[in-house]
């Protein structure tokens, strides 16, 4: 039987849930606009462009009609903020007032991942401790030099590996770990007879997971001429960089209050920024960003900055940013730094205010855009002009608001000396956006599934449907409905009402309880039933089983030869058709 909490009594946590208002929560993160008796916003958990996410304040749950998302209060910060449900609670419970003590000692994670974890925290102790030592004098001079002084080595967690490249291995080893183990945390490296340290003579800094495990590292050369710079981790089971940003599980609540992150390459530029008092920052660690990380930045806060490298190649990791962005609705601003500087370096050689100054004045992306296809261009050539133009088309084309659209070609308009109605003819109309696929998975359901399935959807908001299916004593055939409707039960037993919003609570740490859940509330059928309806139901899951029981019996008469039990067997399918 789950119970969500051995902590906290049920009792409780409903008491936490219902001292909130779900539709207030939700607004603190994604807008939401009332229409009818529902809230609407846009999804945050999937590439959403309309608002699919409906928020009910009279069941207190949320919906989207698209992906399928489905839950409580909860259930949204969990999944939202990526925390466990205790914290979860802790945030309600904090939100409404109540005092509660729990134990947030370990993040939410991956048990089978709670080894690899350890081993990071070894290291970690290891890596860190050596910069102290007098062998880290010249690295913590390094850091010293580029104005990292101690007290951000230890907010960053900053460590050092040291020459020898077996030390850490050894450590390991004797602490016991298996060596399967070891290696897949990408530390360690196996050759034919020993297993190495991956990483030796480099500045550490340690990358973290949404949550704030260590999961990897990217070290740093400080006193060679090394040709790789940094070195990172390899992907592995925790670590896929692809999916993480730098700095996330510590910038999102800043970010969140602030309703504004910024983005920038590199993780030194983290650093410098949180330096500053510049918390609400993660970096995308020079890699191409990906739907993933797009997704992420979009939960972080309503205004997104991109402030990418200076150079060539900052400009156009900001383009594809800004493309991988407007896929799933979001428009970021950008900020554009001179001299082909860093952020980092544009902090230390300009100071704190001229860079707050930059942040607070980014420019939007068409205008970016604008100056970005200039490059290399002599505009004083038609051929080249009608290039830039054709080009910026294709920009307008891709973006979502016909006013930033229209404003835009009348910048053009008005440079170039163009006819703006040349230019508008060339801009495609937006496509009728498709119905939101609301029977998406119309599954061809047979009739008793539907019945099992619309019955269930009653159960879990109303007392009376649960009494009626209780009195009717009905046998569900499909096993995960079977389940959901005995959670129910015993959810009513315990608390002696229904209510959804704590039903999803009550499941919570069963997956397939949950899916299923969500299954049935994607029906979207009317609020309101009849008696005869929820009867209606039983009848024909009973009719059902009578059914699936007779066949049973017809074949094991066929098969039977005591012509005493063939009798017996006769008589009971005679028994069984008076009752359908
Ligand atoms: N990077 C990397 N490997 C490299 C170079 C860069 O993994 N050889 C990643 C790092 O995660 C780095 C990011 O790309 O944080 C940005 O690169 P870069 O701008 O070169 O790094 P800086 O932040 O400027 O680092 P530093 O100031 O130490 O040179
Ligand atoms: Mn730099």
């Amino acid at each position: 039987m789950p119970t969500t909490n051995s902590e906290l009594s049920q009792e409780l946590i409903n008491h936490i849930r219902t001292s909130v208002d779900i539709v207030e929560i939700i607004s603190d993160y994604i807008p939401l606009t009332k229409k009818g008796k529902n809230y609407f916003g846009v999804c945050p958990f999937h590439s959403d462009h309309s608002p699919s996410m409906s928020v009910s304040q009279e069941r207190q749950i949320y919906k989207c009609f698209s992906c399928g998302a489905a839950g409580n209060v909860f259930k949204f910060l969990i999944d939202y903020e990526n925390i466990s449900f205790k914290e979860a609670l802790k945030k309600i419970a904090d939100k409404a007032g109540i005092a509660i003590s729990l134990n947030i000692s370990t993040p939410k994670g991956n048990k089978d991942y709670q080894k690899l974890y350890e081993i990071f925290q070894t290291s970690q102790l290891f890596y860190q401790n050596n910069i102290n030592t007098k062998e880290g004098k010249k690295a913590k001079n390094y850091l010293q030099s580029r104005n990292i002084n101690s007290s951000i080595i230890s907010e960053f967690e900053i460590g050092l590996a040291l020459k020898n490249n077996t030390m850490l291995s050894k450590i390991l080893q004797k602490k016991g770990y298996q060596e399967s183990d070891l290696i897949k945390t990408g530390l360690v490296n196996k050759n034919s007879l020993t297993i190495n340290d991956v990483y030796y003579n480099r500045i550490m800094f340690p990358l973290w997971d949404l949550t704030g495990h260590i999961v990897g590292y990217s070290g740093r050369v400080y006193d060679t001429s090394d040709t790789s710079k940094y070195i990172n981790t390899k992907e592995t089971e925790i670590f896929k960089k692809g999916e993480l940003l730098y700095h996330y599980h510590k910038a999102k609540d800043e970010a969140r209050k602030q309703g504004k992150i910024v983005i920038v390459e590199g993780f030194m530029d983290v650093i410098r920024c949180s330096s500053i008092g510049i918390k609400n920052v993660v970096a995308t660690m020079g890699t191409a960003i990906t739907p993933k990380q797009a997704l992420l930045m979009k939960r972080l806060g309503k205004e997104i900055l991109l402030c990418f490298d200076g150079d060539e190649a900052g400009a156009k990791a900001t383009m594809s940013c800004i493309d991988e962005l407007s896929k799933i609705g979001i428009t970021p601003k950008v900020i554009r730094l001179e001299e082909n500087l860093d952020p980092d370096e544009y902090i230390q050689k300009y100071g704190e205010a001229k860079f707050r100054l930059k942040l607070d004045s980014p420019i939007n992306i068409m205008d970016f855009k604008l100056s970005y296809l200039k490059r290399g261009k002599n505009l004083k050539d038609n051929i080249e002009v009608s290039k830039y133009l054709n080009n910026m088309i294709e920009e307008i084309n891709k973006i979502d608001d016909p006013i930033l659209q229209e404003l835009t070609l009348n910048k053009l308009s008005e440079e170039y000396h163009i006819d703006i109605q040349i230019l508008k003819d060339q801009i495609k109309k937006p496509e009728k956006k498709t119905e939101m696929k609301k029977e998406k998975s119309k599954e061809k359901s047979t009739k008793y599934i539907k019945a099992e399935r619309n019955l269930l959807y009653y159960m879990l908001e109303h007392e009376k449907v649960l009494q009626i299916y209780k009195k009717n004593v009905v046998f569900l055939p499909t096993e995960r409905y079977r389940k959901l409707a005995r959670e129910i039960d015993y959810f009513y037993k315990k608390n002696e009402f229904i209510k959804l919003a704590d039903i999803m609570t009550f499941v919570s740490e069963n997956e397939t309880l949950t899916n299923t859940i969500n299954e049935i509330l994607s029906l979207n059928l009317k609020e309101e039933y009849t008696k005869e309806e929820i009867e209606d139901y039983i009848n024909t899951i009973r009719e059902f089983n009578l059914k699936t029981e007779e066949d049973r019996l017809k074949k094991q008469i066929q098969e039977e030869i005591n012509p005493i039990k063939k009798a017996k067997l006769a008589q009971r399918i005679v028994e069984i058709k008076n009752m359908r």
